[in-house]
């Protein structure tokens, strides 16, 4: 790795996803916003794999759906205008990946942005989902009103979780300035079935 890939959480974002995800792979997007984390899921699982995608804002898929159909990357994308809080409704197969980016859209009302309860909702059954093997990545901003909450609880849930099912690791820029965000990336294991203590 050389210095400039953790720069930022979004650097190591990048680098996880090319290091995990492959051609085939079915993968999630719980938060699709501008579909920059989409399109490059797209383009690392390829024709033979599929990103499923949730946003509860109309003009989030919209702009998902231009930014893909312009790069070409559409056909194995699966788009739902619908809180991450019902991943279950539509999503019955494991997931080899699956992402999380909080907050709210960039350019966008700021006053529409995720929050503590339903992400832990999501995060628990996106977690029922994940393959042994699987990563899941939430990065979490704390700079505006609710951030701080919103990772203190996943920092909570994330305590729980059985060490023999899941490694959970922390990125956290502890000489950065101006509330940098936190990244926390989950591997489940396999070694047991039980996935909180
Ligand atoms: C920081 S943005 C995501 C940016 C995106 N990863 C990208 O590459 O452009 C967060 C997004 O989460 C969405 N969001 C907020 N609450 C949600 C929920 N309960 N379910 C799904 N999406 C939600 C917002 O509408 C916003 O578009």
């Amino acid at each position: 790795m050389s210095y400039q890939k953790i720069i930022n959480t979004g650097e190591i974002v990048k680098n996880l996803i090319e290091n995990h995800v492959k051609p085939g792979d079915i993968v999630l997007d719980c938060t699709v916003g501008n579909g920059n984390d989409t399109l490059f899921l797209s383009k690392m699982v390829g024709n033979e794999g599929k990103v499923y995608g949730f946003d509860i804002q109309k003009k989030a898929i919209k702009s998902t759906k231009e930014l893909l159909t312009k790069e070409n990357s559409i056909e194995n994308v699966v788009l739902f205008n619908d809180s991450h809080e019902n991943i279950h409704q539509y999503i019955d197969e494991k997931l080899n990946f699956i992402i999380y980016n909080l907050g709210y859209l960039p350019k966008g009302d700021k006053s529409i942005k995720t929050n503590s309860i339903s992400t832990i909702n999501s995060i628990k059954q996106a977690l029922e989902l994940l393959n042994y093997n699987g990563l899941l990545v939430v990065t979490v901003y704390v700079g505006h009103v609710g951030g701080p909450e919103e990772k203190q609880a996943l920092g909570g849930l994330f305590l729980t979780l059985d060490q023999k099912s899941f490694n959970v690791l922390k990125y956290d820029f502890i000489n950065q300035s101006n509330n940098p965000p936190v990244l926390f990336c989950l591997e489940k294991s396999g070694k047991s079935n039980k996935s909180f203590k």
